[in-house]
């Protein structure tokens, strides 16, 4: 059974994805073990507690110093002795430290397809404002492991959203959630735990399903 820690700064609408996709047999071999924030108002904790998982919160603004807050954040995850950590919206810089103790067992969720509008910077509804800005027909989501970089690391899924003329951004973020994000962070975490990814050189293999 792959333990998993969800990350949340927000709403969690990725969140309830997996945790819908979990209850419908869409992820098997899984749990999400604790849900964490960084923001104490994240409606992505309710969710949680819904649902009778634990949900904690530790905010960089209870330390006195970042590092202090890096330490105490570690600390906290791996109590929970987990497996898997997905970001869903999570909107803190992760502890060097803690990218080096989990390497290729963080996943993150981004709203665009990956190199196109992601880096620092790039997150909510500014991925979507600068790819209607640049006039793309497609954007879509993307599923990385993520590495020391911002959304640099190997890529898992994607999948592409077509642009409607008319898109406002906010238009446009909510159909790349529905037609995209929620669909490939499940079914990442759905292969994650069947043991059918392999990471080979910085690039991801995935292992065909035994019929
Ligand atoms: C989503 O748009 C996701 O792509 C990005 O942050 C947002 C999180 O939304 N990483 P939610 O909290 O899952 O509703």
């Amino acid at each position: 059974m792959l333990r998993i820690a969800v990350l949340v700064s927000g709403g969690g609408t990725n969140l309830q994805a997996i945790l819908d996709a979990v209850d419908e047999g869409r992820i098997r071999n899984a749990e999400v073990s604790v849900v964490i924030s960084n923001n104490p108002g994240a409606y992505a904790l309710k969710r949680a507690e819904k649902k009778g998982i634990e949900a904690v919160c530790i905010s960089p603004k209870e330390y006195a110093s970042r590092e202090d807050f890096n330490e105490a954040f570690l600390a906290k995850l791996n109590g929970y002795a987990v497996d898997l950590v997905v970001l869903a919206g999570f909107l803190v810089v992760l502890p060097e430290k803690m990218v080096r103790q989990y390497a290729n067992r963080i996943i993150n969720i981004h709203p665009s397809l990956i190199p196109s509008f992601c880096g620092k910077g790039f997150y909510g509804l500014r991925v979507h404002e600068k790819a209607l800005e640049r006039g793309v027909r497609i954007t879509g989501a993307t599923v990385h492991f993520v590495d020391e970089g911002t959304d640099t690391g190997p890529i898992l899924l994607q999948k592409a959203v077509a642009v409607a003329p008319d898109d406002t951004p906010e238009i446009l973020q909510r159909r790349v959630m529905e037609e995209a994000e929620w669909k490939i962070l499940p079914e990442a975490i759905d292969l994650i735990a069947a043991g059918r990814v392999r990471l080979e050189d910085g690039r991801v293999r995935i292992i065909q399903e035994e019929r």
